[in-house]
This record gives C-alpha cells, structure tokens and sequence, in this order.
C-alpha cells in the first residue's frame, strides 16, 4: 500500500480563502508546497493575508517563528501552472464551484501532472465523478474537503467516486492526518457529504424563521451560540464562509440534482447580487464596515 512518504510536493489551485489556508497548513506540515492561481493580485493578496495571520500566531505564541520561517520558505507562489504541476505529487483544487470550469481545469491537470499523482478537489459539492471522468484516471480522483478556516478547523471530509481506488483514499487519509486533521472518510459521495447537509439543515430552518420573521438573524445567531454551544450562528457563519461561497454551492447542488428546493434562498440571492458577500466584502448580513 501506498503511503505519504512519497508526496513532496503539493500542488493546491486557487488562491481564495480556502486554497490558501490549506497551502499554508500544507507547508506548515513540511510539504514543499506551490500555492497557484490565474494572476499575480490573488497569489499577492493571499500571501499578505497569511503572513499577517502566522506573524499573529507566533506574537501569540501558537506557533513558533522557527516554524513559521520554515513553512515560508516551503511555499511557493505561481501562476505557471502546468509547469508547476508536471513535477508535483498530489494535487488539490480549490478554484469557483463551477462543474465545467473544474472538468477543464482537471482535463489539463490530467495532462501534465505526473501518472502517480492523486488529483482531488476541496469542493462540498460537486462529488467528483462529476469531473474524474474529464481525466484519463478516475482512480487518482477524490474529493478532499477542508472546512473554513482550514487553518483552525480540525475536520477533513474524504470522499470517493465508485472508481476511485482504494489506493488513492488510503494515500489522502494519510496526508490529511498528517496535516494534523481529523478525517470524516464517507463510504460513497453525495452533494454537500456529511458536515455541510448537517449545517444546511440548520441554515435551512434559520432561514424560514427570518422568512416568517419570527427573529432576526442576530437573535437566530445568538441562540445558536448560547442556548446550543455552536461557536457561531448561521448568519454569521455564512458571512465567514463567504455569501458567494454560499451562494455558487446551492447553484452547483441544483445542477445536481435539478432539485428546486437546491436552489439558494432568495435573500441570499439578493445579497450575492448585492456583492455582500459576508467578511471578505465588508458586509453581508452583518455590517463590518464599522466594526
Ligand atoms: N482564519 C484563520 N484563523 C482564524 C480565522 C480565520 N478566518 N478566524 C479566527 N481564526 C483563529 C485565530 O487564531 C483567532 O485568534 P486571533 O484572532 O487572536 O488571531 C482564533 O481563531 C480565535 O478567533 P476569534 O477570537 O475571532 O473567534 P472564535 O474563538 O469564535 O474562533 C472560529 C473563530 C475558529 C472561526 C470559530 O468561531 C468557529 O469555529 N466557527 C465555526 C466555523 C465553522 O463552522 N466552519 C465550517 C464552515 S462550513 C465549511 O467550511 C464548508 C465549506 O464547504 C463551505
């Protein structure tokens, strides 16, 4: 059997708010790591945003500068990606929910990626027999799902298709764990696998009681904190995710499942057009502007 000795270097595409937390926490956990996107402002964007973070942990002494000086020097930034990719062991992808965008981005990785490399995807949503057949080796294709923050979050969902081999799910449960994470290993996919369908049930229900008006959604959050234990409310999460996150997933469910009641809610809808797209925009529900 495999192992996760073999994978030096990992390969994660996008440089949004996911893609470049689980960079840093592969490179904080030895891997040489290359962090890609399509252009430069992202890749610069997410390197601020993580050094701040990390020079924070150490100011507060969760991590220490050793550490944090090395995984610097581990992770790398680029917007070549086939050259990037044609020497790298594993891949993760964490670009838009968008089914066809990632069955191109997979057809090309396919192409240049290495024949032991395993291809996965961070998607909730899109279950990845929906893109590994855009490749030529299904068996390499899972899904990998980190949770937001991925630098905080324990868990990692891993998922695969009917073809995917036992190989591949042995060699990602091993690098997940040795990020450090906890794995959920599903038996089969399903859109949204475990955590998000037990969040959106909750989402659901938090969302016909502002429907109703029957509380608003700072009373909704405050009772998920303090009358259950969540760290945060629903509303509140959905701003942390991100409202377009949110937003792009339940449309990606919908191409699933043709499903009406997939299909995002119209106050998120108005929010997404809005471009309130939580704490990255300033707003969301919540106003941050002011905070
Ligand atoms: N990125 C990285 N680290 C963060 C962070 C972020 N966005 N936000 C907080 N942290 C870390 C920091 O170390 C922070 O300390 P600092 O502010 O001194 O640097 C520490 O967490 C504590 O943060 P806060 O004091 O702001 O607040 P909390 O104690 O409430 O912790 C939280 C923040 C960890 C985000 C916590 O509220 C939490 O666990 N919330 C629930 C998150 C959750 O449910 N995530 C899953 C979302 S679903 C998902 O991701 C699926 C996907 O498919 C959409």
């Amino acid at each position: 059997m495999r192992t996760a000795a073999p994978i030096e270097h990992i390969t994660v595409l996008g440089a949004g708010t996911m893609g470049s937390q689980i960079a840093a926490i592969c490179a904080l956990s030895g891997y040489r790591t290359t962090l890609v996107d399509i252009a430069d402002a992202p890749l610069d964007q997410a390197k601020d945003l993580l050094w701040t973070r990390l020079e924070r942990d150490v100011d507060k002494g969760r991590r220490c500068a050793k550490e944090v000086a090395a995984a610097q020097a581990k992770l790398q930034f680029a917007t070549d990606r086939d050259a990037v990719v044609a020497s790298t062991d594993f891949v993760i992808e964490a670009a838009v929910e968008d089914l066809a965008i990632k069955r191109q981005i997979f057809a090309s990785l396919d192409a240049v990626a290495p024949a032991h490399a395993i291809l996965a995807t961070n998607s909730s949503n899109i279950v990845s027999s929906q893109i590994a057949s855009a490749t030529g080796r299904p068996d390499e294709v899972c899904n990998m799902h980190f949770f937001n923050p991925a630098l905080v979050m324990k868990c990692v969902e891993i998922v695969p298709h009917e073809l995917t081999s036992l190989q591949t799910m042995e060699c990602t449960r091993i690098l997940a764990e040795s990020l450090g994470k906890e794995v959920v290993q599903l038996n089969r996919e399903i859109p949204g696998f475990v955590a998000n369908r037990l969040l959106n049930a909750l989402r659901k229900e938090a969302l016909n009681l502002i429907d109703q008006d029957i509380a608003s959604p700072a009373d909704i959050d405050k009772a998920a904190r303090d009358a259950l234990g969540h760290p945060m409310g629903p509303f509140e999460l959905m701003d942390l995710v991100g409202l377009d996150v949110v937003y792009l997933i339940r449309l990606a469910e919908y191409e699933q499942t043709r499903d009406e009641a997939s299909l995002p809610h119209p106050q998120i809808q108005q929010l997404y057009e809005e471009g309130r797209f939580g704490r990255k925009s300033g707003r969301g529900w919540y106003d941050y502007a002011s905070a």
